[in-house]
């Protein structure tokens, strides 16, 4: 399983992309349309969003589990985008008919709630991801599955509107707008029909054959809505535990987990960000790294690697080996910094705080590194990494006792080295 170790958008989509080749199925297990998956292929670029990034390689086979939130309407647009680019996903796309639906009031919602905060907004994505979940936590959601039969998806549709509208008339003194909703989701069931599938029976039926199945995580750790910045985090369990119940694989067969980290860390959104750059800083960052979100073209916040949070990354979600992403973006930077602890009103701290309120007062302690001033844009093997750059490696893996698998120095496929005699090279084929 591939699992984002910051706040997402670690360069997961090209990872996955990469190690699709090596695998059968790819399967989403939670998250929704907030995820933008970014691969760049062929000279084309793809922004991957409910669609595991596996998709890309001819044969594969790819799911959305039923942890996920789809809203039917991005789906189809998606498939659309990717017919348009030559690449036909017919029998080999699945969603599960468990996947919890998005209706456009859970984004009038979302939007509605985000206005209704004064001070202390997320800063969501505004996909309705949020209100989705919420519906299926209060089990008044519905599902993939009920979309199939139009006479009782009317009658239930009716019935949560019903409820959310008295909901939201309290809440925000606003009706949902809904007209025409009922028809326009009956009429795309014909197309979402041949897509849906007892996905969880898939996944199981695969592995009992041998074949290989990678799990594709959207988000990151520190957007967890148990174990992240809560509330400045997203709705689902994006560690590596959310891959057992969003995708109904038992935990016992899932046999690694690799975390994805960029060589520095990015934040979109709001919250504590303790790491976090000077602006005259981040603005390079971010120039060089492009640095603008996938789905909402927000700046990302950036800031310096934190080995005390991807210390706590790893051990919540098992990572077996560690991908570090855009290696190449410190290529000009002649001094970098490293967070390697915390400190709280003067006293460090040895576990990661639960409050957000703590964790924005925290001051990071850092230790600098040479940086290696040398291009590594597009190195595809180890050896030919500058020294500084393997030490800066090195120091990583020391310190999170963690191997690093797989070191990302550009958006392509081709710019990608794995690490030799490691766990992760062993399972490529
Ligand atoms: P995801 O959400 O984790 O899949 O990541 P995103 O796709 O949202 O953001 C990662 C961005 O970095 C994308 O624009 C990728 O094309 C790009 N990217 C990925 N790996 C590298 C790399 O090693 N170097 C550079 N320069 N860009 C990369
Ligand atoms: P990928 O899969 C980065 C952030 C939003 C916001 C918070 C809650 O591309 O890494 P939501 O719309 O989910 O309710 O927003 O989570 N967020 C992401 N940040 N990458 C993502 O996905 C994100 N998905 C949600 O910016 O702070
Ligand atoms: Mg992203």
């Amino acid at each position: 399983m591939v699992v984002g170790a910051q706040w997402g958008d670690e360069g997961k989509g090209k990872v996955v992309d990469y190690l699709s080749a090596s695998f059968d199925l790819i399967a989403r297990y939670q998250g929704g349309h907030n995820a933008g998956h970014t691969v760049l292929w062929n000279g084309k670029k793809f922004v991957l969003q409910l669609v595991p990034s596996g998709i890309l390689r001819p044969g594969k086979t790819a799911l959305i589990g039923p942890g996920v939130v789809f809203d039917p309407a991005a789906f189809l647009s998606e498939v659309d985008a990717l017919a348009q680019a030559g690449i036909d996903v017919s029998g080999r796309l699945f969603v599960s008919n468990r996947a919890q639906l998005i209706f456009p009031f859970h984004r009038q919602l979302d939007r509605a709630s985000e206005n209704a905060r004064a001070g202390a907004k997320i800063g969501t994505t505004s996909r309705g991801i949020g209100p989705s979940y919420e519906d299926k936590m209060a089990r008044r959601g519905m599902r993939v599955g009920e979309l199939l039969d139009a006479q009782s998806f009317r009658r239930k549709l009716d019935d949560l509107i019903r409820e959310k509208n008295a909901l939201s008339e309290a809440l925000y003194a606003q009706p949902l707008d809904v007209s025409g909703l009922a028809d326009s989701y009956v009429a795309m069931a014909d197309r979402i029909r041949p897509f849906v599938a007892d996905t969880a029976a898939m996944l199981w039926r695969a592995a009992d054959e041998g074949r290989a199945l990678l799990f594709e995580g959207a988000q990151g750790t520190m957007l967890d809505i148990d174990h992240g910045t809560y509330p400045y985090v997203t709705s689902s369990n994006a560690t590596s535990g959310g891959a057992a119940t969003g995708l109904g694989f038992p935990p016992t067969r899932i046999t690694a987990v690799v975390g994805v980290t960029k060589a520095y860390t990015t934040r979109v959104g709001n919250g504590p960000f303790p790491s976090e750059m000077p602006e005259l800083e981040a603005g390079e960052v971010r120039n060089r790294g492009v640095e603008f979100g996938a789905v909402t073209g927000r700046p990302r916040r950036c800031g310096w690697l934190d080995l005390f949070m991807l210390r706590y990354a790893t051990r919540l979600n098992g990572i077996s080996s560690l991908v570090v992403t855009k290696l190449d973006v410190f290529d000009t930077q002649r001094e970098i910094q490293v967070a390697v602890g915390y400190r709280y009103r003067g006293s460090p701290l040895g576990e990661m705080p639960a409050e957000a309120e703590i964790l924005a007062q925290v001051e990071p302690e850092y230790r600098t590194l040479p940086g290696w001033c040398t291009p590594t844009s597009s190195i595809a093997r180890y050896d030919e990494l500058p020294q500084a750059a393997r030490d800066y490696l090195r120091f990583v893996a020391d310190d999170l006792g963690v191997e690093i698998g797989m070191i990302s120095t550009g958006p392509e496929r081709d710019a990608t080295i794995i690490a030799p005699s490691t766990q992760l090279a062993s399972w490529l084929r």
